[in-house]
């Protein structure tokens, strides 16, 4: 049984998952795209992020294709944009991701990030959207510690499940502010971009702790966010090579002193900064 952390609703879900950002752009890479995803499910790593935005839908068709006979494995997760975050936008956006990726439900529908339309509006449609069955949970992205206190006081804003932001270790900034507070609201944060986009498979200073492990720099990286708690890591990997070293990544323990190196390589922030996005 692999690692799961609690929604606001009670229900586990599991702590790694697959991101797509990328996927879907080009239709000669969609068999390895999906065999990608095949493969991350058939390791156990069950939660797929996804968004309308990614390849314009084209990610969300990979998806559908790669759930294809197993939705029930999956906890499927997909973003509306802000541009159709009004009451008739998000029920037209929802239908059309249903149907890319061949599903009657969305298990969580987060709002992308913040744009022009009341909070209010979007979280009352999202509620519709749960009365109706078509998603299961719903959350929201890119919010910062002033979005979610704005959040916590409107109706329903406490049903919120998830806030996916930017987190990894050269990214810790939500651990000032943020971060406290969701745990706090018992809220989960998927960190997205939890190898920095692969800069960090890169990076030197990883190289040591990642001898200690037998493991890559790469997998130091996530195991460093496994290792919060609260945190869902959603890593992209088309490489099965990589989709292989994430799903590994779930079995490093990383030791005090590990730990103690990495803060000193990574310093946590000693002042509240603004939100970074990618
Ligand atoms: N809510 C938001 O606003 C938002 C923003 C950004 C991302 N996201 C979500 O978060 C997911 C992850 O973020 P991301 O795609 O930006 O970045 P990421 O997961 O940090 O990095 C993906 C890159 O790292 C490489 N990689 C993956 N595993 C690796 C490993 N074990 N060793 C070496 N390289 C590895 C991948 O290569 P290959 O693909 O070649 O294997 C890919 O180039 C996205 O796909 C998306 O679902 C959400």
């Amino acid at each position: 049984m692999h690692a799961t952390t609690t929604l606001p609703s009670g229900e586990p879900v599991p702590v790694l998952g697959q991101g797509t950002w990328m996927m879907g752009e080009d239709r000669s890479r969609a068999a390895d795209e999906v065999a990608a995803l095949r493969l991350g499910l058939d390791l156990g790593v069950t939660l797929i992020d996804t968004a309308e935005m990614y390849g314009n839908g084209g990610a969300e068709k990979v998806v559908g294709e790669a759930i294809a006979g197993r939705r029930d494995e999956v906890f499927l997760v997909s973003k509306v944009l802000p541009s159709n975050a009004s009451r008739n936008g998000v029920i037209r956006a929802c239908e059309a991701s249903l149907k890319r990726m061949h599903t009657d439900r969305i298990d969580l529908y987060l709002l992308h990030w913040r744009g022009g339309v009341p909070l209010s509006e979007t979280i009352a449609v999202f509620e519709e959207l749960r009365q109706s069955g078509k998603i299961r949970h719903w959350g929201v992205s890119n919010f910062d510690a002033d979005d979610m206190e704005e959040m916590g006081r409107l109706s329903r804003g406490s049903n919120a499940q998830a806030n996916q932001v930017l987190y990894n270790l050269t990214r810790r900034g939500i651990e000032f502010d943020l971060a406290p507070m969701c745990r706090n609201a018992g809220i989960p944060i998927m960190a997205y971009s939890p190898v920095e986009q692969g800069a960090l498979a890169d990076n030197a200073g990883l190289r040591g702790i990642a001898a200690r492990h037998d493991a890559t720099a790469a997998q130091v990286a996530l195991a460093w966010v496994l290792s919060q708690p609260g945190v869902i890591a959603i890593p992209k990997a088309t490489r099965l090579e990589h989709v292989r070293q994430n799903a590994a990544a779930r079995e490093i323990r990383l030791a005090p002193q590990d730990l103690a190196e990495l803060d000193r390589l990574f310093p946590a922030p000693s002042d509240r900064r603004p939100l970074e996005m990618i």
